[in-house]
């Protein structure tokens, strides 16, 4: 496995029906031939990730959208308001994408990215390519190119794009009898769709009891250090020997370590540093760690719903 910058070594190994882990402003992926069922198998082999469990195709223009996929009309303007950006639509599949991407779904999820080196490395691909998050199976999602390296060695090459922006993942939207809905919270808000759709959105994220998508699944994005949430109630002896991820300045004094997702309360650095916050505590071997919600508004309700799986036992 390499790590570099050069998108014509990526293009090379993607060409191949190789696996290699790809930038985009959400997380980064990890990416293979659409139409390749061998490297689709690879993909679900490296993150150890059952085969029921979807995976979204990233293509680079609007013209490529509609060579695999219906878009109603209804979603056009979601499509254009965001798109290049970190939506992804379910949309009724075109013939030409294999099963075993939709996990036998007749709808495809596909979003359009935005990232310049992977834009770009669609554009010169005459395949769409799957990707899902460069993470093991339920493990914390990649925001560099170095959390990929630790954990998935078997890929073939890392694209090097730098940190992701955004540093949460798309949110996922589509119909249900002509109605907008929401399948899971992600760097667009539901503030945002209800703007650019002039519609209330539903919101129907999935749970443990019904792991249509296990993406939803109650517990996702878990380190391994024993995480719960903060409560100001909580008896001050868990701070002994317990370490604090802290959202806003003046974190409670106590704790064996203080981690700040944004001290100036800005919720995109919050959602920026979260997943690298949460590996950083495995990093550095934490047995405990308590961790503040934010408020439940915009790209706060994506940040909270994570915090709240890594949090699930
Ligand atoms: O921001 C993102 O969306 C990132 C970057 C790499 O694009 N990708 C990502 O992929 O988060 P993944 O596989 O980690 O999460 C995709 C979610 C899963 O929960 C999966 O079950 C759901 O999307 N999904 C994919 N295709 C689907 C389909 N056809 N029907 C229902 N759910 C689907
Ligand atoms: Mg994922």
């Amino acid at each position: 496995m390499t790590i570099g910058t050069s998108i014509a070594e990526a293009k090379d190994y993607l060409k191949k029906g190789g696996i290699v882990a790809i930038p985009t402003e959400t997380v980064y992926g990890l990416a293979g031939n659409a139409l390749n069922e061998d490297a689709i198998l690879s993909i679900f082999k490296a993150k150890n990730r059952p085969h029921f469990d979807p995976l979204i195709v990233h293509v680079s223009s609007m013209d490529e959208v509609n060579k695999y996929a219906y878009l109603p009309q209804k979603l056009e303007p979601l499509a254009k308001a965001i798109w290049p950006g970190p939506l992804t639509l379910l949309l009724k599949k075109k013939s030409i994408i294999p099963d075993l991407v939709t996990a036998g779904s007749d709808l495809v999820a596909m979003r359009i990215p935005k990232h310049p080196t992977s834009l770009q490395l669609l554009s010169l691909l005459d395949f769409p390519l799957v990707a899902p998050s460069a993470n093991p199976f339920g493990y914390v999602s990649p925001t560099n190119p170095s959390h990929v390296a630790k954990n998935l060695p078997s890929v073939d090459y890392i694209l090097d794009g730098g940190t992701c922006q955004l540093g949460i993942e798309s949110t996922i939207v589509g119909l249900i009898n002509n109605q907008i809905f929401l399948y899971r919270l992600g760097a667009t808000s539901i503030e945002q769709i209800e703007q650019i759709c002039k519609e209330k959105v539903q919101v129907q994220i999935q749970n443990n009891s019904n792991p249509k998508a296990p993406g939803m699944l109650d517990k996702h994005y878990s380190p391994s250090c024993q995480l719960s949430i903060y409560s100001e109630m909580k008896n001050t002896k868990e701070a002994i020997d317990a370490s604090i991820i802290w959202f806003g300045d003046n974190p409670p004094k106590g704790f064996k370590k203080v981690y700040q997702l944004s001290k100036s309360q800005s919720l995109e650095e919050a959602a920026k540093n979260l997943f690298s916050t949460l590996r950083l505590l495995d990093e550095h071997e934490t047995k405990k760690a308590i961790i503040k919600l934010v408020p439940d508004q915009g790209i706060g309700r994506a940040i909270n719903d994570r915090i709240k799986r890594a949090c699930t036992r």
